[in-house]
């Protein structure tokens, strides 16, 4: 459904005339999502998460790199060409006010994406809100089309965005931490909605969270992100039960209790300094923080990210056997 191939994101940043350097926020992702499929992206904060899932919805262009949806080329053509993908690909935010109008009864905000498209009569649509309001338990559902947003609870306005990306029927949904804003006694009912919603419609989702335990119940797949590149990607349960690179153990580490109310804590878990996007480090990037660091190896050049066992890859030289080879031969070369 969707296709990533080797996306770079930098930004200039600029103080007045000058350019003071460049953030690299995604370096080089290849990633591909099937239809019906869920996968999961977790990483620190500032990993590039979300520009990467912006980049899949075309609110952001890649410096370098392509973006295919459904076998075309969207990072590319001009935003004229992108009806038809404007349609299919939708986008729940962590903060709901970024995608609803707060001057808009609920009726009128998941409406609204029908009117756009010119889809149906007046009564249809509000037949298909009416409807989608009900599947998403917004009840009693004709109070709720006549409420605004801030008579709602953070849930149920999250329900309401949720309502106007689903509404066009899409094909792919975005969802940047979508729960992470909202009270930890609805999010799990949200997730088993848009899981609901998501087994239902048949969508491909892209769910971007700090909270491994909940990609793992809901993920097919995780990738894990680290200063803008994949370091691992696998089937969820793979990943949690036997991660391979170091980064993601030390993530999976530090996830708490299941108690959510301690999940906020992820942030900053991995030892050593968080690293800076604007002077990427040579070789691995993580090899700065990395316990199981090999210099001479790590350093030298970026790992690839390498397919171990079935639909299981790291960018780590730790499982590149020939490179381990390489290196301990000039080790054993370098001491004769
Ligand atoms: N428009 C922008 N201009 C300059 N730098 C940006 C811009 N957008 C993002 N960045 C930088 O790019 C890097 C990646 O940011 P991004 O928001 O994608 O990370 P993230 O993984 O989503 O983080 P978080 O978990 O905090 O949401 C960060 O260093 C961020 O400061
Ligand atoms: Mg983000």
């Amino acid at each position: 459904m969707l296709r990533l191939e080797d996306v770079h994101v930098h930004f200039a940043l600029r103080r007045g005339l000058f350019q003071r350097g460049i953030v690299h926020a995604v370096n080089g992702v290849s990633l591909s999502i099937a239809a019906q499929e869920i996968v999961a992206l977790v990483g620190e904060s500032g990993s590039g998460k979300t520009t990467l899932g912006r980049v899949s919805l075309r609110l952001e262009r890649p410096t370098q790199g392509r973006v295919w949806f459904d076998s075309r080329e969207i990072s590319h053509v001009s935003e004229g060409m992108l009806k038809e993908f404007r349609r299919r690909a939708q986008a729940v935010f962590q903060d709901p006010y970024s995608s609803i109008n707060p001057y808009m009864t609920v009726s009128q905000i998941v409406e609204e994406p029908l009117i756009i498209h010119k889809i149906g009569s007046r009564s249809e649509r509000l037949a298909q809100v009416e409807a989608l309001l009900e599947a998403l338990r917004l009840h009693p559902v004709r109070e709720f089309m006549q409420k605004f947003p801030h008579q709602m609870s953070g849930g149920q306005r999250q329900r309401v965005a949720l309502a106007r990306a689903l509404i066009l029927n899409p094909d792919y949904l975005m969802a940047d931490e979508p729960v992470s804003m909202i009270d930890a006694s609805s999010r799990a009912e949200i997730l088993q909605l848009m899981h609901e919603q998501q087994k239902e419609r048949g969508m491909a989702v892209l769910y971007i969270t700090h909270d491994i335990a909940t990609a793992r119940h809901y993920a097919h797949r995780i990738g894990v992100m680290y200063l803008g590149s994949l370091v691992e990607l696998g089937p969820s349960r793979r990943i949690i039960d036997r991660p391979l690179h170091p980064y993601t153990q030390h993530l999976i580490e530090a996830v708490p209790e299941p108690d959510p109310a301690n999940r906020q804590r992820q942030r900053q878990v991995v030892p050593g300094e968080p690293p800076s996007p604007i002077h990427l480090p040579k070789g691995c990037f993580f090899h700065p923080r990395c316990p199981k660091f090999m210099k001479g190896l790590c350093d030298a050049a970026r790992p690839a990210l390498k397919e171990i066992e079935s639909g299981h890859a790291v960018a780590c030289y730790l499982y590149h056997q020939e490179s381990l080879k390489e290196a301990k031969t000039e080790q054993v070369a370098a001491q004769v």
